[in-house]
């Protein structure tokens, strides 16, 4: 059965208190329409259209980031689930198969439960994904008989008895377009909220005779996002979550609770990952890498048996080779580090090129940027670059070169030079103690 995705993110969010939409808040660095879009896509829909409304030119251009060919349909006025859904009509005239409706405030749903909401529809004309709440708070009750859902009430239309049922509904409905669409039609708005609610199909079904049956999922994949305490609740769902599958995908954690994912950080099977390590979107560490304790990794790709930290920053565009070092207080930012090399304390590296087996020492520093413009610094394979080099880039220290420690290096260094940048030491026998006295008596007058 060819389905159609269509994904409800016009709402403002009005308990969110926020000027930015809620569909354009973050969990794990992704827009809870990211996750919904990335949640889609699971069944291969033949066609994805995104309901638009508050602020729609800030979500449409998100959505069309994530998926070029996601179709934006506009709701003016948001007069409620089943009014956005009729949004979406025109762009499916004349599409017979399956809608999949999900909420982008609801996009956590896994791909197996998506499937399996997919193949209830086998025997039934509309399905419902629904969910045991322990607490079920604002959430729509789903109303059953045996195997039957007959209808959805919401939370404010609830009598107190409907308000004691626990199964709830998740917001995601499936069915086929031209039933969908006929029985919106049939929806009012004369309701406690005065909105035209998608959840009223099911009544209207069941009062056609048609099948309606509820999946149900664990509560984890459903989580609302309607304010700020959800959306906090959302990240620590999120997190469980990606701990458990890294762990299942052969990452040691050593301290899983510490750590932190973004919604598409990649490692590779036994790689071990220390405590309070945080991942910024883009992250990949290859198989066997070992981050220590207190690393930030963000945009950065890390190869195999490469260890990196503890305190290691790794920003956008880092590029580390195989059995690369990275110690205590290093920042590396749009380099590539060759395999071997070690940056193992306290150094900045940015827009560099370092070559294999390179070691730069203690403190050094690529000087990048001259308050305008960005320059690039080239290290040679296996160069050793004293600590606390200052290398104003432009610049390029050839293979095997040395700098000597302390040095401010503007010019190229050739391959195999030593270059030795600095003032030179002059010592003044005695001068120690004479120099003491001197301040001592300062201070004492100072008195
Ligand atoms: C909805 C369900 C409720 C369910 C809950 C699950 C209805 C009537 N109620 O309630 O049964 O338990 O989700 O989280 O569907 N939206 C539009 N246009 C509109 C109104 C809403 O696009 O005119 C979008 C919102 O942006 C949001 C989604 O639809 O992404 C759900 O709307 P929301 O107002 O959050 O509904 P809930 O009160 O959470
Ligand atoms: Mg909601």
């Amino acid at each position: 059965m060819n389905t159609v995705a269509v994904i409800l993110a016009a709402g403002k969010g009005a308990r969110m208190g926020s000027d930015l939409p809620k569909a354009l808040h973050k969990v794990a660095h992704a827009t809870l329409l990211e996750h919904a879009l990335r949640a889609v896509e699971t069944l291969e829909p033949e066609k994805t259209v995104v309901v638009v409304g508050h602020e729609g030119e800030m979500v449409a251009l998100e959505a069309q980031r994530i998926n070029e060919e996601a179709i934006i349909a506009k709701q003016k006025k948001q007069l409620g689930t089943a009014h956005a859904v009729s949004m979406a009509k025109e762009a499916l005239s004349g599409f017979k198969g399956d809608i999949l409706v999900l909420y982008a405030d609801t996009p956590f749903i896994s791909g197996e439960t998506m499937k399996a909401i997919r193949d209830a529809r086998a025997t039934s004309d509309l399905v419902v994904l629904g969910f045991e709440a322990k607490d079920p708070v604002r959430y729509g009750r789903l109303v059953t008989n045996g195997d039957r859902l007959e209808r959805i009430v919401e939370f404010k239309d609830a009598s107190e008895e409907e308000r004691t049922i626990t199964l709830c509904n998740s917001g995601v409905m499936a069915g086929p377009a031209p039933l969908l669409f006929s029985l919106i039609e049939e929806i009012d708005n004369q309701n406690a909220s005065g909105e035209y609610y998608l959840t009223d199909c099911v009544a209207h079904a069941h009062a056609r005779g048609k099948i309606t049956c509820v999946v149900t999922c664990d509560e984890k994949e459903t989580l609302g996002v309607n304010s700020r305490q959800d959306l906090a609740i959302a990240e620590i769902a999120f997190q469980e979550r990606a701990r458990l599958e890294h762990m299942e995908n052969g990452v040691s954690l050593v301290a899983p609770e510490t750590v932190y994912f973004a919604f598409d950080t990649v490692i590779g099977r036994d790689s071990v990952v220390e405590q309070y390590v945080v991942f910024g979107p883009g992250a990949t560490i290859e198989t066997a890498a070992h981050v220590k304790a207190f690393c930030h990794i963000e945009g950065a790709h890390v190869s195999e048996g490469a260890i990196i930290g503890p305190f290691a920053r790794l920003r956008p565009g880092a590029e580390l080779g195989e059995q690369v070092r990275v110690g205590n207080f290093v920042e590396i930012k749009n380099s590539m580090i060759g395999d071997g090399a070690k940056i193992n304390h306290l150094s900045y590296v940015g827009d560099a090129e370092v070559g294999a087996n390179a070691n730069i020492g203690a403190g050094s520093v690529t000087c990048n940027y001259d308050g305008v413009m960005k320059h690039k610094t080239m290290i040679g394979e296996a160069a050793f670059v004293g600590s606390n080099t200052m290398m104003v880039a432009p610049v390029t220290i050839g293979k095997r070169a040395i700098t000597a420690s302390g040095s401010v290096v503007t010019k190229d260094v050739p391959e195999g030079a030593l270059a030795l940048a600095r003032a030179p030491q002059e010592n003044k026998l005695g001068m120690a103690r004479k120099l003491m006295n001197i301040l001592k008596k300062r201070k004492q007058k100072n008195i």
